[in-house]
């Protein structure tokens, strides 16, 4: 590849591995993304229009396979829930269990969540962004591809209404501290358990098979909680 068009891709926080959808999954995508997907263009989204109410709206980015999202949706019926993931497995589990449980305030994008921040949400229009178990890009040479940047906080911050709320968890450490560094170097957020201090977990995350699968190989959970100022 021509060294300058390298230049040109941007960084991006996952590699897509499509891996096979089951005839389930793919019978969720033809009947189900009309009613529950949302197609990514390039303009902002009327938000109270998709869900008809103006109910406040809370985002995950990365839901995987959805699990957390669900029962947040499922808790929570007063709220509004946006999933944005890459991976269309997981995309298709997470249309299959919205239909059958009913869902009616969870909606799901399949495309890039910074894209998606940058192009499609307005100033302030969110209550609040959870990113659980981020891709962790241990090797020292991938950690550009960490998505908790200064500039994914900064898009954070636009789309966070004052008052609003951050939460991230990792079962890695060295990404929980620099997680930490980062948010506590923006002026926009305020750590709500304390400077420096790692939050207890909040009953609303529910653990999914990702982290349980970390915590048998003996992984600690760091949650970071923050509030927009
Ligand atoms: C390690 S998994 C964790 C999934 C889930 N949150 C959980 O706890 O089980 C991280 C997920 O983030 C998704 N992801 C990474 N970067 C993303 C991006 N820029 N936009 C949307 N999804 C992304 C990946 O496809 C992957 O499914």
């Amino acid at each position: 590849m021509a060294e300058q068009e390298k230049q040109r891709r941007p960084i991006r926080s996952y590699v897509l591995r499509e891996g096979r959808l089951t005839r389930g999954q793919q019978r969720a995508f033809e009947e189900f993304w009309p009613r529950f997907g949302i197609d990514f263009h390039r303009r902002r989204l009327d938000l109270v229009g998709l869900y008809g109410n103006p109910n406040p709206v809370y985002l995950e980015i990365g839901f995987g396979n959805g699990e957390s999202i669900a029962r947040m949706a499922q808790t929570n019926p007063e709220n509004n829930y946006l999933g944005i993931e890459v991976h269309r497995p997981g995309v298709g589990r997470l249309l299959l269990q919205t239909a059958e449980s009913g869902l009616t305030n969870l909606r799901i994008m399949r495309h890039d969540a910074v894209e998606v921040l940058d192009n499609c949400l307005d100033d302030a229009s969110l209550e609040a962004v959870y990113l659980f178990f981020p891709d962790p890009w241990h090797k020292r040479r991938h950690r550009k591809r960490r998505i908790l940047q200064p500039e994914f906080v900064a898009r954070l911050a636009r789309v966070i209404r004052p008052g609003g709320m951050f939460h991230a968890a990792t079962d890695w450490e060295d990404y929980a501290q620099s997680m930490m560094s980062v948010l506590t170097a923006s002026t926009d957020f305020e750590n709500c358990a304390g400077k420096g201090i790692f939050a207890p977990q909040p009953e609303y995350r529910f653990p999914t098979r990702f982290e349980e699968r970390g915590q048998r190989l003996g992984h600690g959970v760091w949650d970071l909680v923050f509030r927009r100022l």
